[in-house]
């Protein structure tokens, strides 16, 4: 299965890509987690994606497009792909569009996970990931057994240097402005699938799942 999982900063993507890679065994490719890692490397496409990251607005298309074909390229995605937080503009949809008819595939799902914008903000502030496993929690809605300390592996846990208060805002400004016109790009293609991302974690995977079935049961008929 080729999927697009979309949603605002902090609607639950990665929380959700985790379980869904277990899950239907597919690559979860997110652009914001290749960005992280070149950063950390200290590459070029790192020091430049840096400054865009860190400010909270977008990466330009070219680098990001350029990414997302290399990693679609790599063997692993003959299986299908969860591509988590790309595309986030038009340009990059159209883009994407074209990757996968130059290699005769086509995304089968877009699942966008609705929240309203009012509960983003407490999210991302009181995010906690794990250094060493990349597992998401956080310091109310999903709190780890010991302070600090990653339940599945033991690891450090960290807070991302965009999740303080002034970045999630413009975090958030800048995806709204890009999101109405992807979600019409996919609705009039017939792709897309909301699903509510306001409950509770298990009850957003137990939904997705319900949604993936159906849809694919749909198609086999
Ligand atoms: P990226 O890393 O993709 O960040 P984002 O879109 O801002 O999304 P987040 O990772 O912040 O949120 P999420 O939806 O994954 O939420 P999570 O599951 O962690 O991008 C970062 C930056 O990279 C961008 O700002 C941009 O600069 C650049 N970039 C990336 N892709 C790009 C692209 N395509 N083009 C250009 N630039 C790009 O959950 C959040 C918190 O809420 C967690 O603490 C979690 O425990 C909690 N939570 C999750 N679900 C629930 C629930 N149901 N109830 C209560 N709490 C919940
Ligand atoms: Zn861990």
């Amino acid at each position: 299965m080729n999927l697009l999982l979309m949603g605002l900063p902090g609607a639950g993507k990665g929380t959700q890509a985790e379980r869904m890679r277990e899950k239907f065994d597919i690559p979860h490719i997110s652009t914001g987690d290749m960005f992280r890692a070149a950063i950390k490397e200290g590459t070029t496409l790192g020091i430049k994606a840096k400054e865009f990251m860190d400010a909270g607005n977008l990466v330009p298309d070219e680098v990001t497009i350029g990414i997302v074909r290399e990693r679609l390229a790599k063997d692993d995605c003959g299986k299908g792909f969860l591509l988590d937080g790309f595309p986030r503009t038009t340009a990059q949809a159209e883009a994407l569009e074209q990757i996968l008819a130059d290699t005769g595939r086509t995304i089968h799902f877009v699942l966008n996970i609705d929240v309203a914008e009012k509960e983003l903000l407490a999210r991302l502030t009181g995010r906690r990931i794990c250094r060493s496993c990349g597992g998401t929690y956080h310091i109310i809605f999903n709190p780890v057994n010991v302070e600090g300390v990653c339940d599945k592996c033991g690891g450090e846990l960290y807070q991302r240097d965009d999740d303080n208060e002034k970045t999630v805002a413009t975090r958030l400004q800048v995806n709204i402005r890009q999101q109405q016109p992807l979600l019409d790009f996919y609705q009039e293609k017939g792709y897309l699938r909301h699903i509510e991302g306001s409950q509770h974690i298990d009850n957003v995977f137990k939904e997705i799942e319900e949604v993936l079935c159906q849809a694919v049961a749909k198609e086999n008929k």
